[in-house]
């Protein structure tokens, strides 16, 4: 009969005291102690917990926006690719996360939704800021930051960049001999062109001419697909749960929210559909 494997002699070679461990290097200790419900309602743990978790899945997407941001802007596009995927798993990976939370009943969440305040994901700057990456720049929503200067200044350095897809309207310029820059807007959300939407057919037209960009066009559909549908399992999660009660942030809710479905992040590119 062999021993029982024992764990512990087996990384008895190492001093654990000495070496930097799992929980340091991931700081687990800050990230553990970071819920604090308000209430004793059961379902509180799983509220800070959803909303916890998508912020993290947020910060990555951000990092990979940038890359991607950057990698546009300079010659090699193949990795840019690999990012974009990744930011729309993300989003499906969030996707999925709303049915943990539709486990929570109104009855559940009624329980704690006083202890909220007028806290609300509505102030979620993260959020803003991937909006705000992408294209979609509603200046109004600044006004939820208006008091917190550092955060303020972060949303505002990101409006004086260009945007994610501004970056690839550059490269769709370049190719077609054409500068797109004429209609940026750098403070408002993007407005359909139809200069853009003729330029994006003719690389959907001969895809072997401009495979790249192609390659590209579908990246950026992959990724605004898989947004809507999040802000979709928002929105009726939220009916799930409030019906169309006012908003903890102040907004009419979900009528508010279905409002936000209507966004188009890159306009062109679901236009030109209709025109192939
Ligand atoms: C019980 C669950 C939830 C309810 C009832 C709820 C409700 C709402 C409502 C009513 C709004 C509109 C703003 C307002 O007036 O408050 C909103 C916005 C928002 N919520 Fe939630 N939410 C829930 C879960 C989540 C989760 C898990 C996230 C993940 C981070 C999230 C992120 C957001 C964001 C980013 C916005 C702003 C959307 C925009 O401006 O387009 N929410 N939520």
């Amino acid at each position: 009969m062999t021993d029982a494997y024992d764990p512990a002699t087996d990384g008895a070679q190492m001093s654990y005291a000495r070496e930097m461990s799992y929980g340091d290097y991931l700081a687990l200790e800050g990230l553990l102690e970071g819920q604090k419900p308000l209430s004793d309602a059961h379902d509180e743990m799983l509220f800070i917990i959803q909303h916890q978790t998508s912020e993290l899945w947020m910060r990555l997407a951000i990092h990979e926006l940038a890359a991607a941001r950057n990698g546009l802007a300079g010659v090699e596009i193949r990795p840019v690719f690999k990012m974009l995927t990744r930011v729309s798993r993300i989003f499906e990976q969030l996707n999925g996360a709303w049915d943990v939370l539709r486990t929570m009943t109104p009855s559940d969440y009624t329980a704690f939704r006083d202890d909220l305040g007028k806290s609300s994901g509505f102030q979620s700057h993260q959020y803003r800021r991937i909006e705000f990456m992408l294209g979609n720049r509603n200046m109004a929503m600044l006004k939820v930051h208006e008091h917190r200067p550092v955060l303020h200044a972060a949303l505002m350095a990101e409006v004086a960049e260009k945007s994610l897809y501004h970056v690839a309207l550059d490269r769709l310029g370049a190719a077609m001999g054409r500068d797109f820059s004429e209609y940026y807007r750098m403070e408002a959300p993007h407005q359909a062109q139809d200069a853009i939407r003729d330029a994006w057919a003719r690389v959907y037209e001969v895809p072997q001419e401009q495979w790249e960009l192609y390659e590209l066009a579908e990246k950026l559909v992959d990724l605004e697909d898989y947004f809507r549908r999040w802000r979709f399992n928002h929105v009726t999660t939220v009916e799930r749960i409030i019906g169309f009660k006012r908003g903890t942030g102040g907004t009419s809710g979900v009528q508010y929210l279905r409002r936000m479905l209507e966004v188009e992040l890159f306009p062109e590119l679901w236009h030109v559909r209709g025109q192939l």
